[in-house]
C-alpha cells in the first residue's frame, strides 16, 4: 500500500501548520504511570513531526509547547516541564542547527525561569540564518494576551503621533504580534480527541484549516504527519470565493 508520504503532491504543500500537542496526560495514565511519564514520551513525537516537515520542506512549524494557562497545573507538572523543555533544547540544539532550521520561540518569555529563556534565545540567536525552515515554539503562549500587546503598542503609538488610525489595517495589526513575519496558519492540528483551540494564534488561523486527530500526542508519527497534509491537499480552500471562480 502506498503510503502517506507518497500520495502527497509537492505542488499544494502548507506553507504554515501548526499543532496543538495535546494527550500527554491521557497516554501516561492509560498505562498506569504519572502525567511525567506521558511528557517524557512526547519528545519522540515532537522529533517526528519536525522530521515530517523537514523531509517534505514545509517552511514553517508552529508547536504549542506550553501555554499561558498551563502555568495554573500542579507547581511540580510545572517544574517538570520546564526541565525537560531546558534538557530537550540542549541536547536538540546541535540536530536543530544541522537541519538548517532557523529557532523563534513565541510567548511571554518573562515569566519563563531565566535558564530556560537564555537557553531559548540563545538557540534564537545562533539559527537566525539558517534558511532550511522555522521551527517556532510558542511558550508561555497565549493568543488573547498577544493581541492585547499588539492593541497596547499599536495605541501608544498612535498617542505618540507615529501612527494615524486611519492607517491601523490588518498588516499593521500582525506587525505588532509575536509572528511578526510569519505567514498565517495554513493546517492547524490537535491531537488528543479535544475539539478546542486554546487561546492559541487565534488571529492567525483566521482562514486554517482544522484537523482534530483522535490520537493522543506520544503516539504522534511521521505518517500521522503525512495523513494530515494529505487530507489538507484534499480541501478546497475558497477564502470566500465560489467553487467555480477558483477553477
Ligand atoms: C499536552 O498534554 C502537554 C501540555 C499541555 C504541556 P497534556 O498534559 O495536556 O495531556 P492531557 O490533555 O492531560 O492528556
Ligand atoms: C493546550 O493543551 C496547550 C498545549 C498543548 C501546550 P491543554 O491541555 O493545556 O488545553 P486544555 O486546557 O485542555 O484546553
Ligand atoms: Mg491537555
Amino acid at each position: 500500500m502506498q503510503s502517506y508520504k507518497e500520495k502527497i503532491s509537492r505542488e499544494n504543500l502548507p506553507k504554515h501548520v501548526a499543532i496543538i500537542m495535546d494527550g500527554n496526560g491521557r497516554w501516561a495514565k492509560s498505562r498506569g504511570e504519572t502525567r511525567t511519564f506521558g511528557h517524557k514520551h512526547a519528545i519522540q513525537a515532537v522529533r517526528n513531526a519536525v522530521n515530517a516537515c523537514n523531509e517534505i520542506h514545509i517552511p514553517y512549524l508552529t508547536l504549542y509547547t506550553f501555554s499561558s494557562e498551563n502555568w495554573n497545573r500542579p507547581q511540580d507538572e510545572v517544574t517538570t516541564l520546564m526541565t525537560l523543555i531546558s534538557e530537550t533544547m540542549l541536547l536538540e540544539a546541535e540536530e536543530i542547527f544541522t537541519k538548517g532550521l532557523r529557532m523563534h520561540v513565541i510567548g511571554d518569555l518573562d515569566k519563563l525561569p531565566e535558564l530556560v529563556r537564555d537557553q531559548m534565545l540563545h538557540l534564537v540567536d545562533i539559527t537566525k540564518n539558517n534558511k532550511r525552515g522555522n521551527l517556532i515554539l510558542a511558550l508561555s503562549y497565549g493568543s488573547q494576551n498577544e493581541i492585547l500587546n499588539a492593541v497596547k503598542k499599536i495605541s501608544s503609538e498612535v498617542k505618540n503621533g507615529e501612527l494615524e488610525i486611519e492607517d491601523i489595517d490588518e498588516k499593521v495589526f500582525e506587525n505588532h504580534l509575536y509572528t511578526k513575519d510569519i505567514p498565517p496558519v495554513d493546517l492547524l492540528v490537535r491531537t488528543s480527541g479535544e475539539v478546542r483551540i486554546s487561546n492559541f494564534l487565534l488571529w492567525q488561523i483566521a482562514y486554517a484549516e482544522l484537523q482534530f486527530l483522535d490520537i493522543l500526542w506520544p503516539d504522534f508519527g511521521k505518517e500521522d504527519f503525512f495523513r494530515c497534509i494529505y487530507d489538507y491537499q484534499n480541501k478546497e480552500r475558497r477564502f470566500g470565493k465560489t467553487s467555480e471562480q477558483l477553477d
